[in-house]
Parts: C-alpha cells; sequence; structure tokens
C-alpha cells in the first residue's frame, strides 16, 4: 500500500523581548529607513538569558505535537535543523528529546544553515514514505543572537531568534509533502561563515581577537545567488511533483531579505501576494524562519486544508532546496493526547535517569573499571 508523509502539527516559540531598528540606530551607524528599504525588516525577536536555541525548541515542538493531536511516546525521531545549537555535541534534538519525554525517539542535528529546515522535511518525509518510521518531529530553532557580532552593521540588522516545528506522520490516504529537492556548492562557503569553534580553528585567544566566532557575511554575493536558486529551487520541485505553478495557492520562502522574496516573485511571474512574508517583525530567523510563517499564515487563513504550498529556502555552505506539499492538517483520531501536561512526568523520568546514573556509578562503577 502507498505511504504518504502528511504535516499533520506546527508550532512555534519566539522570545518576547523585542529589538527594533531605532533601538539600533543607537548600536550601530544604521538608521530604519536603510533597514526598511534595503531588508523590509522593522524588529526582531531576541532570546533572553534563560532562553536557547533548545528551549524554544521545546516550546514549538509541544505546540506542533498538541495541534498533531501526538504523544510525545509515539515519536520515531526528532531532527532539530539549526546553526545556533546549544553546543557543538551533545546534538540539541537530544536535549529536545529528553525535555519533552520522547523516550522511542531517535534524535540528531543537521546543520544545513537556513536551508537546514527544508532539507529536515525532505528527510522525513522520505524516511516515512518508505516505511522505516511513521512519526518525524522536524524543528528549526535558532539564538543567532548569541553570534551576532553587534557592531558589524552589514548582519547585526538582519538576524532574529525563534524556533518552528512540524510533525509528519505516515497516512495512506494521498497527499502530503509530494516532492523535495536538496541543492549544495561548497564552492561558495567562505560567503557567509561562523568560521572558528570548530576542529580547523578551535577557540584560541586569537579567534577571539579576530572576531571568529562571529556571523560573516558577503551580502551582496549572498543575494545574487538567493535570487537565483529561489527561482530555480521553486520550478524544479513543481515539475518534480508533476505539477505547474498554476497549481500552486502559496510560496513560504526563508525570510532572509523582502527584496529577495520580491525579485522572486517576479523572475516566477507569481502573484507577490500569495507568497508569506512577516519578516517585518521577526528578521532573519534562519532554519525557523518557514515554519514560522507557516504558523502565522494558517492562523491568518491563507494556508487551508487542500492547497498545495511549496516552501523554498536557501543559505551558507552554500546550500538550497524547496518542498511541496499538499497542506493536509492532523488525521483523525480516537482520543485526544496533552503532550504539554506529560512534561512534568519527562521532567520526573530525566531526573530518575539521571540519579540511576550516579548510584549505578557509585556502587558498581569501580567494579567496571
Ligand atoms: O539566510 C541567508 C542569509 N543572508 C542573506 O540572505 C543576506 C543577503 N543579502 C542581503 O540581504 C543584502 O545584501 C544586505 C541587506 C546584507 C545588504 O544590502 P545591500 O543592498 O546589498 O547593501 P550593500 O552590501 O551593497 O551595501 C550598500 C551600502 C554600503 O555603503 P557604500 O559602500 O555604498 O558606501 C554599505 O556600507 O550600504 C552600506 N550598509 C549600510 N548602511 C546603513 C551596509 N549595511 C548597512 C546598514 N546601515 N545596516
Amino acid at each position: 500500500m502507498a505511504r504518504y508523509a502528511h504535516i499533520t502539527g506546527w508550532g512555534m516559540a519566539i522570545p518576547q523581548k523585542v529589538l527594533t531598528n531605532s533601538e539600533l540606530e543607537k548600536m550601530v551607524e544604521t538608521s530604519n529607513e536603510w533597514i526598511v528599504s534595503r531588508t523590509g525588516i522593522s524588529e526582531r525577536r531576541i532570546a533572553s538569558e534563560t532562553e536557547s536555541s533548545a528551549s524554544l525548541a521545546v516550546q514549538a515542538a509541544l505546540k506542533a505535537l498538541e495541534v498533531a493531536n501526538v504523544h510525545p511516546l509515539d515519536v520515531d525521531l526528532i531532527i532539530v535543523a539549526t546553526s545556533s545549537p546549544e553546543h557543538i555535541f551533545p546534538a540539541t534534538a537530544c536535549i529536545v528529546q529528553d525535555q519533552i519525554g520522547a523516550k522511542r525517539a531517535g534524535a540528531f542535528d543537521l546543520s544545513a544553515a537556513c536551508t537546514g529546515f527544508i532539507f529536515a522535511l525532505d528527510l522525513a518525509a522520505a524516511t516515512i514514505r518508505s516505511g522505516a518510521l511513521n512519526t518525524v518531529l522536524v524543528i528549526g530553532a535558532e539564538t543567532l543572537s548569541r553570534f551576532v557580532d553587534w557592531g558589524d552593521r552589514n548582519t547585526c540588522i538582519l538576524f532574529g531568534d525563534g524556533a518552528g516545528a512540524f510533525v509528519l506522520q505516515a497516512s495512506d490516504q494521498p497527499g502530503g509533502i509530494l516532492s523535495g529537492v536538496m541543492r549544495s556548492d561548497g564552492s561558495g562557503a567562505e560567503l557567509l561563515t561562523l568560521a572558528a569553534g570548530g576542529s580547523k580553528y578551535p577557540a584560541s585567544q586569537s579567534t577571539v581577537q579576530n572576531g571568529m566566532h562571529y556571523i560573516r557575511m558577503n551580502g551582496r554575493e549572498v543575494f545574487r545567488f538567493a535570487t537565483r536558486v529561489m527561482t530555480q529551487a521553486t520550478l524544479e520541485v513543481v515539475q518534480k511533483a508533476n505539477l505547474s505553478l498554476q497549481d500552486i495557492q502559496l510560496i513560504i520562502p526563508h525570510q532572509a531579505n523582502q527584496r529577495i522574496i520580491e525579485t522572486a516573485a517576479k523572475n516566477l511571474n507569481f502573484p507577490l501576494e500569495k507568497i508569506v512574508s512577516n519578516i517585518h517583525r521577526y528578521g532573519n530567523t534562519s532554519t525557523a524562519s518557514i515554519p514560522i510563517a507557516t504558523c502565522e499564515a494558517i492562523q491568518e487563513g491563507k494556508l487551508k486544508a487542500g492547497d498545495t504550498v511549496v516552501f523554498v529556502g536557501f543559505g551558507a555552505g552554500l546550500t538550497w532546496g524547496a518542498v511541496l506539499a499538499q497542506w493536509s492538517g492532523p488525521l483523525p483520531a480516537k482520543k485526544r493526547v496533552y503532550p504539554h501536561r506529560y512534561r512534568w512526568f519527562a521532567r520526573l523520568r530525566s531526573r530518575i535517569l539521571r540519579l540511576w546514573r550516579r548510584l549505578e556509578g557509585f556502587f558498581w562503577g569501580k567494579n567496571a573499571a
């Protein structure tokens, strides 16, 4: 029997703190007028000291599970696409797994910069269609504000923090994710980087002094690349699903720059009002931008069951890609589940496991050595 991968749940989480353009005017040599006219951004959200990529990811994930009516114990795999992980390792996805109590799930992070959410969606859908897994939680989560050089006006005006999540489930009903495109070109690797902290440039006095732990970007080159690949990937994914652009009700692009979105609309000859944009309020939230824009499109009634939608993104790497889906919504369920309520149990379980590990080490550790 044919299997389909449906998007059955969605959720988003954003920090409360808003950073406006006028506040940025006091931090670097820029102006509200320049930022709005060159990027479309008016404000962005910044994580507080107690927030992190994992904490935002957990909030978004629980909301998505609630919408899908899926219990954390039924999740088979968690993929967190992120460029600002909690640590180099362990994976942010493992922290999410523990905090939501998804004890039967595998968990890993996916690093493809802003395209990460698209790659994760395409992979999750392929895994479900193959029959290997039934339920996958795909999350895009970022706190890029932690890696922004607040003295670099080329980048600090662009980025914001947030997270978004989708639940993907197997069904024999036709629909869901119908095609995907994943592409990369490492010859453009140096156009957008966070160079240090890995094995090539481990943290040192010199990497800190040279600002190598910050995001650096050749904006003009990335802009040119972005406008080209947004068009290419959209056309490719539509063709792969044996459809034409006229069949598409909505495009939800990565939110990097309003001018990139407008250029793509023009190149595709696609009505701008059918391309979702919320960049004015959140800036570029990297892997989180597409799921956040999707949640808001649903809230505003722009995306409804049965609609055909294209998600398209690009980012450092260079990477780019698109996913085409027939929007479905939650699968019919026999009983209601409450993922939020399960969280206290997940916390308790995590504490017991930690305590058990310590006891094990205390009583049996010496013998094992
Ligand atoms: O998720 C993917 C990540 N990144 C992107 O998608 C970014 C893609 N690129 C862009 O969005 C745009 O290239 C930027 C918004 C980053 C820059 O806009 P631009 O229109 O390409 O500006 P530019 O870099 O060509 O710079 C034009 C001028 C320069 O001054 P001069 O040399 O002409 O005197 C810059 O120094 O604007 C100046 N400038 C600024 N002025 C005020 C650059 N940043 C600022 C700023 N405020 N924040």
